[in-house]
Order: C-alpha cells, then structure tokens, then sequence
C-alpha cells in the first residue's frame, strides 16, 4: 500500500550538504511506489529543488508565514515557497508551538494562507506526557485538531495531511506503541467524520511521527489507520531513509 514518508530535517542539512543528499536520495528511491516529501531548511530549498528535479521525492517546508504580504521582516510566504518549488508545508508543528508560542489560532491562520496559495499542508498535533499519564491525550489532540480545521473546507482536506506527534515521543527514542497510535489515528479519523463526512474520516492522510526510526519504522507504518510516517532524526542519514521510502507496505 503506498504511504507517505516525510523527512523533517529541522535545523540540519546546510546548503553545502544538500547537493550530496539530494542526488544520493533521488538515485536510492527511482523504484519508491511511496509519495516521498523531503523538508529541508528554507536556505536548503533551492538546492534541493535542483537536485530531485524529476526523481520521485516530493519538496516541502517546515514553517510558513501567517500572512501572505505585509512587513514581516525574516518571514517566508505561502506563494514564495510555492515560486520555490514547494508543495508541502508543515504547520503547528510541537517544537514551534513550544519554542516560538505558536497558538492553534496561529496554526490555523497558517493554515488557511498556505491552502490559500495552493501548498499541502502537514498539521502536527500531539499531548504531551503529563497529558497522556493523566489520560487527557484524546482531549487535548481533539482541540488542536477541531482549532486547526476551523473555516477549512471539506473539499479541502485532500490538500490536509495530520501529523500525530506526542511530543514525548519526540527525539527521545521513545515511539508511542502500535496500539497507541492505532488508537489514536482512528480518534482522529472519527473526529473528522464527525466535523466532515464519514468520507473524509476514511480519505484524509493521518501519519504518525516521534521517533521513528530504521528498527520501528514497518511496524509502525504498516497500521491500516497510519498513511506513513513524519521522521525526524532518522531521515538525516540518506541510506537509512531511503531503505524506509522504499519500503512496501
Ligand atoms: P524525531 O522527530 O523523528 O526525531 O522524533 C519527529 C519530528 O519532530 O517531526
């Protein structure tokens, strides 16, 4: 079944380095039957873009202006990244909501500009520990989930991709169990059956991220409920994410 593997590089991979990941990336995956989504740092995008041209892997972003013009010194638009190349953006993602306060009214704005210049977008939504010992996880991602989808469009939601992360799963090497993530991706999709159409529960992407790695990744990916997986450190060493974006699922 293809899935969607989607490489977050955060803070790594400079332009010096892209060309070599690029190219070895392109070459490791001409036989992928998986949508392949790399998000390499914006001062990476252009390089990239160079190099996948033609190749099965698929440009995005990590983070996009919530606004489409204005004075928004070091900020990057929705239509820039879509001049640049770009097709995906991930939006609301833990770390930013964390370390830059990005609010779900933000992530929604976010959102809806991004929509609105014709990128996908990966919404990153995630309880943290606390929230899950005290077994408010399906809470608190319902109104993350219900905030970020406010004003979208059912007939919009092909251009939506939702991202479970539980931020305690994050970079700690710690991934959330097949049965956790089982039962919240199908939360998830009930909840959009309810906001939607029972359609769109079943049709909407839900990958699962935190921790994924070369030794967890089948299982995790292979649940019926997960569309793929949001990777974070592991993607950075090319062998490695390659052999998982040439998986068969
Ligand atoms: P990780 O990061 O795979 O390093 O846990 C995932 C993410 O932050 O998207």
């Amino acid at each position: 079944m293809k899935k969607l593997i989607i490489g977050n590089f955060k803070m790594n991979t400079k332009p010096s380095e892209m060309k070599a990941y690029a190219m070895s990336l392109a070459t490791k995956t001409t036989e992928s039957k998986n949508e392949i989504i790399v998000c390499p740092p914006y001062t990476s995008i252009a390089i990239a873009k160079q190099f996948l041209d033609g190749s099965n892997v698929t440009l995005g972003a990590q983070n996009v202006c919530d606004v489409e013009a204005g004075k928004c010194t070091g900020e990057i638009s929705a239509s820039m990244l879509k001049d640049a190349g770009v097709e995906y953006v991930i939006v609301g993602h833990s770390e930013r909501r964390s370390k830059f306060k990005e609010t779900d009214r933000l992530v929604n704005k976010k959102i809806k500009t991004a929509l609105a210049s014709g990128l996908k977008v990966i919404v990153c939504l995630g309880e943290d520990l606390v929230e899950r010992q005290n077994k408010h996880a399906n809470a608190v991602v319902k109104k993350q989930l219900d905030e970020a989808l406010k004003g979208i469009y059912e007939n919009e939601l092909e251009s939506v991709v939702i991202a479970y992360e539980p931020i305690w799963a994050i970079g700690t090497g710690k991934n959330a169990t097949v049965k956790d993530v089982q039962s919240m991706t199908n939360f998830i999709r009930r909840e959009i059956s309810d906001l939607y159409s029972e359609k769109a529960g079943q049709g909407i992407n839900v990958v699962y991220g935190g921790s994924v790695t070369i030794s967890n990744y089948k299982k995790l990916i292979s649940i019926p409920s997960v569309s793929g997986a949001l990777i974070g450190g592991a993607c950075l060493d090319v062998d490695n994410f390659a052999m998982m974006c040439r998986e068969n699922f």
